[in-house]
């Protein structure tokens, strides 16, 4: 390609790039594979590597790579960043509505006209972007709200930001704009992040808004990138060359300009409908996948607002409605542990009912011994508990002044609760585990593991179900599940509550339950052989590393097959993780297991297409001529067995030519286009 063709390709690529970019991470609507989007990705940058010349500060491919920093640099904001005030209930959001209809009526308006927005308060870290002529120049905390430190190397990570805003054809970006939001890290990611902080015997963090404080906080941009942060942008700040007539339209023109802004904003012109809203937030605020500690209400109108001005530090035109807290102070009566499905003891707390956040809770989860120490918690203990949205509560630490001497220190159970096994906690690692194989708690957390929804998927069998069948002796494994006969579980007791006579009321399964059972368990044997592997719950074997395997030796033989050293040399996979492989393969009851599974109809090789993230995931061959050692149907399979694809003729999308003897008119094709073409011998090589 020429210099100017290049180029060319490059903008092309870098437009569609930030295009899916927004359709994935600001709309939630992608319209392409992640291949297809990773195609794009490796294409610009190898141009960008072969032409360093062509680098734009703004290319997607520059978000992650700047050197960690000595220190923040101090900036001042171009205006300063409010708080606001708050109304802790219904009167008092009623208050702030007289208060400023008092003031707009006397300054001539008339306040029964005054239009309002509500949106969430999300509980996050309040920052500025600061774009110049389209391109974000700076991002900075809030700090004191005059002066912030400047964090742009980690902002820049943080995928829903736009490194230029999103322009129609022609339109002229503003000189200067000042973006506001709120980052943050969605629950499931603290919860995984304080699970792997535990694991690794790391302190873990109190609540979302701290870890993702810490993350935007982070001298290393390469650490903040790991973090999955996320914004919400509720505010144009400072800005040259626009003008809104309301809070409304400002929100309009970051959402069309690439920002992200809450889907769930709304504008009443009534302000009965205000409060209802405030009230259907508190009520969204346990299903939301952020933390979220109040609504925010700000008055809509541009010109009300510079009427209404500031007071100190927070603007009379807007109020935050604060929740009920989501922290409360409890008495920790007692740590159980719950044996998981390897046999790690997970320590709880069992608490004094206490309200938080709306909801009463009276368990909590406690990570690891380790880190039950590490924040002092003792049995008989005042503690304080949070909860996050969705997140299992979690105990914060105790309240030591409540003292009175009578609490005990934690030791874990030298003995498993389940089935009386003495316990063993390996030598480096924070976990104390069972090492009874056929503990009844790690049988029964393994048939849960099983069927559940990332595995095999049987939405017929619940976890309650599966208790009550192995508490029955209908089943003592999960090869069981497929083996049951409908007739001995229609009118089967589960269990029983008493009604209001006092009479017992036995609760049977009934025929349809029973069906829909069978129905789901079915449909599960189509589940890839990844997914199988996944299902086995085979330590360390999560489903990344099960498709890695599965990729790599095709069908269960070739696994059993193999070597530690074998295993580990897989890409990925690693001697721990080899050795797990080899210690659940040696065991006969789940070879016996695997038999069974295999006798019910489950896949335990795999299928074409599968192996998304195998060694040819994304890459499109095409065959050419005949080949020596392969029918094309084998080099099919073997291709299709690794991820990759093939297709009927060459074209932009081929990646591969492959050239047998006597090639016909795709050589040529492949030839004119500049496609690699490779001999039999190479691409033998290739899949290794
Ligand atoms: S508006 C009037 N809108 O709450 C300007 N703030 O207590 C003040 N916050 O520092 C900001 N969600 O960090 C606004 N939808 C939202 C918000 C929000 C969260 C935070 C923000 C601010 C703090 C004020």
């Amino acid at each position: 390609m020429v210099a100017t063709d290049i180029n060319k390709r490059a903008e092309e690529l870098r437009r569609r790039i930030n295009h899916h970019n927004y359709l994935y991470y600001v709309m939630d609507q992608p319209e392409i594979s992640d291949a297809e989007y990773d195609r794009l990705f490796t294409e610009l940058k190898r141009l960008e590597d072969e032409h360093p010349g062509l680098m734009t500060p703004d290319s997607p491919t520059r978000r992650v790579g700047a050197e960690p920093l000595a220190a923040f640099v101090q900036v001042r904001h171009p205006q300063p960043m409010f708080s606001l005030a708050n109304a802790r209930n219904e009167q008092e959001l009623e208050d702030w509505r007289r208060r400023i209809g008092k003031l707009l009526g006397d300054a001539g308006f008339d306040p029964a006209q005054t239009a309002y927005v509500t949106e969430p308060k999300i509980d996050g870290l309040a920052i500025s972007l600061v774009y110049e002529e389209g391109r974000l120049a700076r991002g900075a905390t809030r700090g004191n709200g005059e002066i912030g430190e400047d964090v742009t190397a980690n902002l820049r990570t943080i995928r829903s930001i736009p490194l230029a805003l999103r322009l129609k054809r022609g339109e002229a970006p503003p000189a200067v704009v000042e973006v506001r939001g709120e980052v943050y890290l969605p629950l499931a990611a603290f919860a995984k992040l304080n699970e792997r902080r535990a694991a690794a015997g790391k302190s873990t963090f109190a609540n979302p808004r701290n870890a993702a404080a810490g993350s935007v906080r982070q001298l290393d941009p390469q650490l903040a990138a790991r973090r999955p942060l996320n914004i919400w942008c509720y505010q144009v700040g400072y800005n040259e060359g626009l003008d809104f007539a309301s809070h409304w339209e400002a929100l309009k023109w970051l959402k069309e300009h690439g920002l992200r802004v809450n889907p769930l904003v709304k504008r009443h012109s009534n302000f009965a409908k205000v409060v209802e809203e405030c009230n259907a937030w508190e009520a969204r605020r346990a299903g939301l996948d952020y933390d979220i500690d109040g609504a925010v209400v700000k008055v809509d109108s541009t010109e009300l607002q510079r009427v209404l001005g500031i007071v100190g530090r927070d603007p009379r035109w807007a109020v935050a409605y604060k929740f009920a807290p989501s922290t409360a102070i409890t008495h920790l009566l007692k740590i159980n542990v719950n044996v998981g499905r390897t046999g790690a003891l997970n320590p709880y707390a069992v608490m004094e009912p206490v309200m938080v956040g709306g909801v009463t809770i009276s368990q909590a989860t406690l990570h690891n011994e380790d880190d039950i120490h590490r924040k002092d918690i003792r049995e008989g203990d005042w503690v304080v508990v949070q909860r996050a949205g969705d997140v299992i509560p979690q105990v914060v630490g105790p309240v030591v002044q409540k003292r009175t001497g009578r609490e005990t220190p934690y030791k874990m159970p030298e003995s498993c609760p389940s089935c009386g096994s003495r316990t063993v906690r390996p030598e480096g690692e924070v976990v104390v585990r069972c090492p009874n194989k056929s503990c009844p708690s790690q049988i029964v957390e393994s048939i849960k593991h099983f069927v559940s929804r990332g595995a095999m998927d049987i939405d017929g069998v619940g976890e309650k179900l599966v208790e009550s069948l192995f508490k029955l002796g209908l089943i003592k494994n999960m090869a069981d599940l497929y083996f049951l006969k409908p007739e001995d579980l229609v009118g089967l007791e589960l269990s029983s509550s008493l009604n209001k006579q006092g009479k017992k009321v036995p609760h049977r399964l009934q025929r349809r339950s029973v069906d829909k059972m069978f129905a789901a368990l079915a449909a599960s044997r189509d589940r890839p052989f990844s997914r199988v592997l996944f299902a086995l719950g085979i330590r360390h074997v999560g489903s990344i590393n099960a498709r890695l395997l599965a990729g790599r030796f095709h069908d269960v033989d070739a696994l059993m097959a193999a070597s530690r050293d074998e295993i580990a040399s897989v890409e990925g996979i690693g001697p721990i993780i080899a050795e797990a492989v080899r210690e659940y393969l040696e065991e006969p009851h789940n070879l016996e297991t695997i038999r069974r599974l295999r006798s019910a109809g489950l896949r335990f090789r795999l299928a074409g297409g599968e192996a998304a993230g195998g060694k040819l995931a994304g890459k499109t061959f095409v065959l050419t001529g005949s080949l020596e050692s392969l029918t094309r149907s084998e080099a099919r399979e073997k291709i299709e067995a690794l991820g990759g694809k093939v297709s009927g003729s060459v074209g932009k999308g081929t990646d591969y030519v492959i050239a047998g003897e006597k090639p016909g008119s795709k050589l040529s094709k492949a030839q004119e286009l500049g496609k690699e073409i490779i001999s039999e011998n190479e691409f033998l090589k290739l899949i290794g």
